[in-house]
């Protein structure tokens, strides 16, 4: 299809740097080359270049390169929710990778809300990005409009939640073993009673996590109450109401695994709130592994997340895309930890019971030693 803008663009540029050329004493190539780089130009001629580039106030224009080969070295980066710890760290790993190759990241907040995501999608598309690296929002069914965006000739790579029926590229961490090794633990301090608040459930995963949870459960062979289970928007307002009807509940849980470590400090805030204490009354365990976990009182265990892998794998598979990497999609699944900390022990009951057998073994050494021990001769 024909269209006038990059004419326009192009004759612009063109008669700036005719002028260059004319300013500068020398060809519109020899411009060029400066301008460019694409070939070596001796001292004195690109000194009087650069002078008339300064005096004709030059600036060259990345949309009009990119209009030429109808792509611009922009990656548009869109994600959730800017103000949650987690995502920057996605962001560095992405900017960090398309920087070092050359290419720039524009990034857009969509504040969970689907609708904005959608405006920024289509405006993202009219600066001819290289590509798209997305974290859908939570309502977001982005599938058709990534795949348009792929029939344009722009990469498009998903991370960490994926949106329904994506068979594009895309880099998650295993979200469902990282949970299941968190509930395995509390399992093993012995908690039985232990509640979950999951993140939004149509959320992949969320939904993956609340599988861990629900597979280390059975497998202990303990049956969770369906109250046991609440879902929660990923932030701390939504832990803290969550938390608020778990730590009510009689029986109580004696444990809480938040889908992530923003929900989990909601909980650790209704615990306070409700003059409990963590753990002794309530252990409770996180998602992500931000910075704050280790930091705040009690340090909260928590199961590591890499977002900065995340997001620096998806820009190399990106940028890979860009070069001419046209194998299979790639789906990249990326190890989380288990991090252990003060935010989670023993339930009190078992604590108690082993307090009695260490009472009870002490008392017992105590009695067999008193009968050992040799009376004195009056
Ligand atoms: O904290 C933000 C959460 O939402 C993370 O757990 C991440 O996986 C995201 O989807």
């Amino acid at each position: 299809m024909w269209r006038p803008w990059p004419l326009l663009v192009e004759l612009t540029c063109m008669a700036n740097m005719k002028e260059i050329a004319r300013m500068a004493g020398v060809s519109l190539g020899t411009v060029s080359h400066v301008l460019n780089r694409s070939a070596p130009v001796r001292e004195p001629l690109r000194r009087r270049v650069e002078e008339a580039v300064q005096a004709v106030g030059y600036q060259p224009s990345a949309l009009a390169r990119g209009l030429r080969r109808d792509k611009t070295n922009m990656i548009g980066m869109v994600i959730p929710d800017v103000t949650n710890p987690f995502f920057p760290a996605v962001v560095r790993g992405a900017e960090d990778t398309a920087f070092a190759n050359g290419y720039r990241l524009v990034l857009c907040n969509t504040d969970n809300d689907h609708s904005k995501e959608l405006v920024h999608l289509n405006e993202l598309r009219t600066y001819l990005p290289s590509g798209l690296i997305v974290i859908p929002s939570d309502f977001s069914d982005l599938t058709r409009q990534a795949e348009s965006y792929q029939k344009s000739g722009a990469a498009v790579v998903c991370v960490d939640r994926l949106p329904r029926r994506w068979h594009g590229d895309s880099v998650t961490a295993a979200n469902e073993q990282g949970a299941y090794a968190a509930i395995r633990h509390l399992i093993q301090l012995g908690h039985r009673r232990i509640a979950a608040i999951a993140g939004p459930l149509h959320l992949t995963n969320s939904e993956q996590r609340l599988c861990g949870f629900r597979r280390a459960m059975a497998e202990a062979g303990l049956s969770v109450a369906p109250e046991y289970l609440q879902e929660s928007s990923f932030d701390l307002a939504g832990g803290r109401s969550r938390a608020m009807l778990l730590l009510r509940m009689l029986p109580r849980p004696t444990a809480i695994f938040g889908g992530n470590d923003m929900i989990a400090m909601g909980v650790l805030q209704a615990i306070h709130e409700l003059g409990l204490r963590c753990p002794e009354d309530v252990s409770v365990m996180g998602f992500d592994d931000l910075d704050f976990a280790a930091l705040i009182n009690p340090p909260l265990a928590s199961v590591l997340q890499p977002g900065y892998q995340l997001g620096a794998t998806a820009a190399r598979i990106l940028l890979d895309r860009v070069h001419g990497d046209d194998g299979p999609a790639r789906h990249i699944v990326l190890p989380t930890e288990l991090r252990i900390r003060e935010s989670i022990a023993p339930p009190r009951e078992v604590e108690a019971r082993a307090g009695e057998t260490r009472r009870n073994g002490t008392a017992a050494r105590r009695r067999k030693t008193s009968i050992r021990k040799p009376r004195k001769k009056k």
